[in-house]
């Protein structure tokens, strides 16, 4: 019987999912029903960082400052992928401004951008008020200004998933298959 393409895809990774992009981007949504279609384990960098710390986000930049928690950060993403389990990994929109991460993501994971317009970032990420580097006059210009800055970096990833405008589980269906192609190469 031939195999199932989900199947052929766990058959053929060595090395994690690393979702890397914009805030806003759909790494932890999609990340999470990639690992479910996957049936790997899920990580949120973030989410590790803020039940470690006791607190969200916002708070540990107001209290720790941004740095401490890009060290934070750093050491979290070190640890998933040192224990060298195949798991899928979303993290933070910052997290690749790290040169010592951005080392590891490229050696140690299969990294893969999700690469959105700014129009869709910021209609996502104006729905909640939880990112602290958007409290700013102009968030959307301020995201615009990260985007600029940043996509250097995003785009030193092994796959570039652009997102349009359809639904979750089309994004799903089409990055399943990308993700298919890129490892039968
Ligand atoms: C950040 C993105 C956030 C979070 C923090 C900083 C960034 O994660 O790590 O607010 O620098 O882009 P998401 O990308 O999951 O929103």
């Amino acid at each position: 019987m031939p195999q199932t393409r989900n199947q052929q895809i766990i058959n053929r990774l060595t090395k994690s999912i690393v979702l890397i992009g914009m805030m806003g981007s759909g790494k932890t949504t999609l990340g999470r029903a990639l690992a479910t279609a996957l049936e790997l384990d899920f990580k949120d960098t973030d989410k590790i960082i803020e039940e470690k710390a006791g607190r969200p986000t916002a708070e540990i930049f107001t209290e720790y400052g941004e740095e401490k928690f890009r060290k934070a950060e750093m050491n979290t993403i070190a640890d998933l992928l040192d224990s060298r389990k195949i798991q899928v990994i979303a993290t933070g929109g910052g997290a690749i401004l790290n040169e010592q991460t951005r080392q590891r993501i490229k050696t140690h994971s299969l990294s893969i951008w999700l690469n959105a317009d700014i129009d869709t970032l910021y209609n996502r990420v104006s729905k909640n008020q939880t990112r602290p580097l958007l409290q700013t006059d102009d968030p959307k210009q301020t995201l615009q200004d990260l985007m600029e800055a940043r996509i250097q970096f995003y785009e030193q990833a092994h796959l570039h998933f652009k997102l349009d405008h359809g639904s979750m589980n089309a994004a799903l269906g089409d990055l399943l298959e990308q993700l298919a192609g890129f490892l039968a190469e």
